[in-house]
Parts: C-alpha cells; structure tokens; sequence
C-alpha cells in the first residue's frame, strides 16, 4: 500500500478520538504532533496541557488502540508530550536553559514557565542517585563503561539499573545478551524492566526495531526518555533503587541538554578517548553539564594504551594521557584509564560484560559510590 494512504487511514483513525474538554477530535485540535507511519509501525506524539497529563493517559491509550485497529499498522507508540503554547516555544528558542531550582512540585504539576523550558517536569523517581556516563561523541566506549560500570556497582551490592537512552543506537540489548522484546506490564501499566548480571534494565531498543533507524523529533526523544523514567518500575518509594546508571546520547545537542535537564541527575561520568578531538569534544559535555548545574564526577579515558596479546608490549595507539591532563585543565577529577584490549571488545560484543578489567571497573564504581555518599552526607 502507498505510504500516504496509510498515513491517511491513520490520520482518519486518531479523528474518531475526541479531548474530552474540548469535545473536538484530537487531529482538528491539532494536538496529534510527529506523526510516521513506517513498515507496519506508526509513532507519534499528543501534546496536552500539562497538568491534564494524568486524565490524559487513557486519551493516549484510546488513541493507540485505534491506530493499532487501521489495516496494515502492527506497532503503534503514542507518546504524551507537554503542548508549547506559541509563547513559550519563541522563549524556548531563544532562552538559556533553566537551573534544577525552577522546577517542580512533587507531585508533577509544573509551575508557571516563563523560558518555555518545562514541556515535562522534573521527576519525583523511586530512584536515589541517577548519574549520567556522557560523551562528545559516538564510538568513545561510552556504552561500554555505563554496562561495566552498572555491573560493577550491582556487584558492590546496590541496588542498581542501566537506562540505554542513546536514541541514536541503542546497545544496551546487545551488550547484556537481551532479547529485543517489549517490557511485560504490571497492573498499574507500568514497564517492568528486563534483569541482567543483577541489574535492572530498560533500553530503548526495547521500545524500537534494531534495523530501521529512526527520525526523532525533540518531542519524541522528550517522551521516550520521559516515559523510560516514569513509567518503569525501578523501584518502590520504601525499596528504592541506589543508583540508575543512564547511557546517554553522544553529543551535546538538545536531546542531551534535554535529558541533562529533565532528569534529576546526581552527577555525570565524561568519556573520552585520548585523542585531541575526542578531548574537545568532552570538554562540551564537561560545559554542558555546568551549563545546567549537574555536577562532574569525573573524566574517564577509555582505549587508553594498547597492550599486545601475544608479547605483552603496551603502545598508545591514540597518545596517552591527553584526558587526564584535560581534567586537571578542566579542575575535574580523573577516575580512571582503560585500556585497549580484545576481551573487552569481544565480551562487551557478545553480551557478556562480565569484567575483563574488572579491577579498573570496580574502583571507578567505589569513587562513584564514595562521591554519592558525600553527596547525600
Ligand atoms: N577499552 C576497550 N577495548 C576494546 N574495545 C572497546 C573498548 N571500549 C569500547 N570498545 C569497543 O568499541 C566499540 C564502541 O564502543 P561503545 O561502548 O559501543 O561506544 P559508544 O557507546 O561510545 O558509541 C564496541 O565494539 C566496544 O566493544
Ligand atoms: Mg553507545
């Protein structure tokens, strides 16, 4: 079938949806934003007032249902986002992002919002500490050492879970040998993550195909990540979860300040490689972080030396050392450098992080534990 006709149909479908207060279906209201339809896949956004969000749910799930009924849809994601109003989108573009202080109530409603910055409110999570592992850029191991790291801190004997937010390639299924497969719900709806090597887990990829790379809107990778923090049981307010470790997007564009912003982070772990490029770039992330007043563990160099496996000798294929003289520039801490070896790669590929520098993981994850016990002293 042609593509548009069954974006129609989809269209058509969501116009049987009425808001409630209004009484006009959503399409008309223009309350049904980013809408793709894709190989039997359709994915979109409502925008709401955000203090309906709650009544709005079922809004969101009426919606689903009746795209899920249109011939030729298998899939469909209806994601609630917070509606801009045309004020606050001009401020948005315009304004520098708002400090943690501005925020929310704990009961989710938002406050007034004069830089337009709080299309979701800061979440009240079941979680204690959420701490970012960020990079300038793709391919610099980020992923590689959220895995390690949360294993290592699961291991220690906390309670811990991996959120893969990287929209862009999500790697959390492939690194922990889990399957591709949507998250079972509880009875109030919620995603139970999925368990590996004692953590907890919830990917994006989960949520997604592996095969069709997607376009994500700023609204969308807002929901999808909103969604993976609110609506997944990580814990309950008397048994909480220690720590999230949450692999973030590489870059420093707006799904990460996004992120930076919305989710209360405790701190960020920067990767880089020991390049000069790689260097700057981590020096944006290191920015962006202030920029947003999250707070910087520490630097970590990753492919760090070389060491042969047959003669034992160490070369430093990309230099040595750049990150950690970068962190004394930065006054930011070092925690540690990894080297370039074959079983992490090997391990880490075929789903089983099960430590090949466990010892360098293990004190990256006692310096992380030690900064958030400081924190909360
Ligand atoms: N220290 C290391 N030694 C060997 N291979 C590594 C190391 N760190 C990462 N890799 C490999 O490099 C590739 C990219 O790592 P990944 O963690 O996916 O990077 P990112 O998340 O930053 O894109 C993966 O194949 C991974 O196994
Ligand atoms: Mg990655």
């Amino acid at each position: 079938m042609m593509k548009k006709a069954l974006k129609t149909k989809v269209e058509n479908a969501l116009r049987k949806i009425h808001d409630p207060e209004s009484g006009q279906d959503i399409i008309s209201a223009g309350m049904v934003s980013g809408l793709q339809v894709a190989n039997g896949r359709a994915l979109f956004a409502i925008e709401v007032d955000p203090a309906r969000g709650n009544e709005m749910e079922s809004l969101r799930q009426q919606s689903e249902q009746a795209v899920k009924s249109v011939r030729g849809i298998k899939h469909v994601t209806a994601a609630l986002t917070a509606r801009r109003t045309e004020q606050s989108a001009a401020a948005a573009s315009s304004a520098a992002p708002s400090s943690a202080s501005s925020v929310t109530s704990s009961n989710g409603a938002a406050h007034a919002d004069p830089h337009g910055m709080e299309k979701n409110p800061r979440l009240s999570l079941p979680i204690k500490h959420i701490i970012a592992v960020a990079s300038g850029k793709g391919g610099v191991g980020k992923s590689t050492i959220a895995v390690n790291l949360a294993v290592a801190l699961a291991e220690a004997g906390y309670k811990t879970g991996l959120l893969d937010a990287d929209i862009y390639g999500p790697s959390a299924p492939r690194m922990l040998g889990l399957p591709n497969e949507k998250p079972d719900l509880n009875d109030q709806k919620q995603l139970i993550p999925h368990e590996a090597h004692g953590l907890k887990v919830m990917s994006i990829g989960f949520m997604i195909e592996e095969e069709k790379p997607m376009i994500w809107r700023g609204p969308m990778v807002q929901s999808a990540i909103y969604q993976m923090l609110r609506d997944v049981v990580w814990g309950k307010q008397d048994d909480m979860l220690d720590i999230l470790v949450v692999d973030m997007p590489p870059g420093t564009g707006d799904a990460q300040l996004t992120m930076a912003q919305k989710v209360p982070l405790s701190g960020a772990v920067i990767v880089s490689t020991p390049q000069d490029i790689a260097l700057l770039d981590a020096r944006r992330g290191l920015a962006m972080f202030e920029k947003v007043d999250v707070p910087v563990i520490g630097m970590i160099e990753n492919m760090s030396t070389f060491k042969c496996p047959h003669c034992d000798h160490e070369s430093h294929i990309f230099g040595h050392g750049g990150a950690k003289e970068e962190a004394a520039n930065l006054h930011c801490d070092f925690l540690c450098e990894i080297p370039l070896t074959l079983d992490i790669r090997e391990q880490s590929d075929a789903g089983n992080p099960v430590l090949a520098q466990g010892a360098v993981f293990k004190s990256v994850a006692q310096k992380v534990a030690d900064y958030l016990r400081d924190k909360d002293e």
